[in-house]
């Protein structure tokens, strides 16, 4: 594990992170991660629980360390080191509530009473966020609430608390602010060329056009108020918990229920996949050593067109099947052969190609993808197949609606 954070001094412990959206794909992975890897990290995770979060993602979290769960007396929770994590349902455009957690005190008078001031975050991190661009083309309006205004909600609530304390309260632990961004800020590209991190924002959806605001805001409260602000913007992740309105988990949920797999247009665009676990581990170098201003660009150096990667999964499918897996029900002979190219829901708002330079991150925190896209969606299929209770409890009345407009 890095240093960096580790402190000297009791003063500097623990290191709090509030976590926004920690209920969706990236949070539910990024809080196992921290809370598996630093047992000096305690997170609060700050969800509004939206039809993309869901806390069947995170149940081995909280049988492991939460406390709420748990009905113990105040004195017992000192004995269990491993109580370190903490859940609340709320929306981050809340100023009051936001205000609460980041001054500890909404803890206060509350049953576990825990010490205030270890409940006082010194790190945020925003994962919360509309983030489907189907969806936005349906109806932009929740991602400018959640992506544009929670953000600086949040922006707002952590200048007021990190930078108005008075003397006394002095509070000598490391601050962070770190903003989750995507790839998309940056608009398409054609078949050649990479963005770098000084690259022009171009975003052509209003799911991209809310990100890309969202870090232009927080470019601001980096340079008006030193508010220390880093953003990272990560290309199409992969991997366990992914709710299945994505491309790779809706392939997968389809190819097993037998159902048509709906591919846009010709198939050709072209994205860059990185398994959540190598993303999860460079969100974790950029909170310890990563420098207040920059942006760091993480991509999975694994570009391939949508119609290979479908055909992979159907490959892969397969052979599992031809093996005698059981957990394979599907009648279907050639999965394949359920493929079928649709007129492209996203018209002209459907981006080409994506692909980031990464030598930033490579050079200034040493950090590389280390999971190959083949061994990584084997992973991930087989975690499908072992939790296809996870898609069944996720997937809602909801789901359904949506699915109908889009696949109509
Ligand atoms: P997700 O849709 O799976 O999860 C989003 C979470 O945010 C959900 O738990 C939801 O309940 C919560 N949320 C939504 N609105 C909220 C609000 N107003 N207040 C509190 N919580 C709220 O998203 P994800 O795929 O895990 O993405 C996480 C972040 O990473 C997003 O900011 C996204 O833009 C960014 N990102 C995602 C990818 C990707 O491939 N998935 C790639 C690059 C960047
Ligand atoms: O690039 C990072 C972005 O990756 C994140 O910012 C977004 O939050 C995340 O949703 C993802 O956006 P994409 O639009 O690239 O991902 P999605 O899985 O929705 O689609 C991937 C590609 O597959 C895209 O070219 C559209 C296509 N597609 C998608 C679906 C859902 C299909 O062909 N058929 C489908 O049914």
């Amino acid at each position: 594990m890095v240093k960096e954070l580790k402190p000297k001094t009791q003063d500097l412990r623990p290191i709090v992170i509030l976590v926004t959206g920690g209920a969706g794909f990236i949070g539910s992975n990024f809080i196992r991660y921290e809370l598996e890897n630093d047992d000096d990290v305690i997170i609060i995770n700050l969800d509004k629980l939206t039809y993309a979060g869901n806390l069947e993602s995170l149940k081995d979290i909280e049988k492991k360390y939460d406390t709420s769960s748990l009905k113990l007396k105040p004195k017992t929770q000192d004995l269990r080191p491993n109580l370190r994590y903490f859940f609340v349902k709320g929306d981050i455009c809340d100023r009051n509530l936001v205000d609460s957690l980041l001054s500890g005190k909404y803890w206060k008078g509350g049953k576990l009473k825990p010490k205030t001031q270890d409940l006082k975050p010194n790190i945020v991190i925003n994962f919360a966020a509309e983030s489907h661009v189907d969806r936005s083309i349906l109806d932009a309006e929740p991602f400018i609430d959640t992506n544009i205004k929670g953000t600086q909600v949040l922006l707002e609530a952590a200048r007021s608390s990190w930078q108005n304390l008075k003397p006394k309260t002095q509070d000598l632990r490391p601050k962070v602010f770190i903003h989750i961004s995507t790839d998309e800020v940056y608009g398409s590209l054609g078949k050649k060329g990479k963005f770098t991190e000084n690259s022009p924002l171009s975003p052509n959806s209003p799911y991209s056009a809310s990100k890309a605001a969202a870090d232009l805001i927080c470019r601001s409260y980096y340079t008006a108020y030193s508010l220390p602000v880093i953003i990272t913007r990560s290309s199409n992740n992969y991997g366990p918990y992914q709710f299945p309105e994505k491309l790779i988990p809706l392939m997968i949920k389809n190819a097993l229920e037998g159902k048509t797999l709906p591919v846009y247009g010709k198939g050709m665009n072209i994205r860059d996949w990185l398994h959540v676990q190598d993303n999860c581990r460079a969100i974790d170098l950029v909170l310890r050593k990563g420098k207040p201003g920059e942006i760091y660009n993480i991509g999975g150096e694994n570009e391939m067109e949508n119609r290979k990667v479908v055909k992979l999964i159907c490959g892969i499918l397969e052979e599992k099947k031809t093996g005698g897996d059981s957990r394979l029900t599907t009648r279907d002979s050639r999965l394949d052969e359920l493929i079928k190219f649709i007129a492209d829901p996203r018209g002209k708002a459907h981006d080409f190609r994506y692909a980031l330079d990464c030598s930033k991150i490579k050079k200034d925190l040493g950090w590389k993808p280390t999971i190959s896209f083949e061994e990584g969606l084997r992973e991930t299929i087989d975690w499908y197949l072992s939790n296809q209770d996870w898609v069944k409890k996720v997937v809602t009345g909801e789901y359904q609606k949506y699915y109908k407009k889009i696949y109509k």
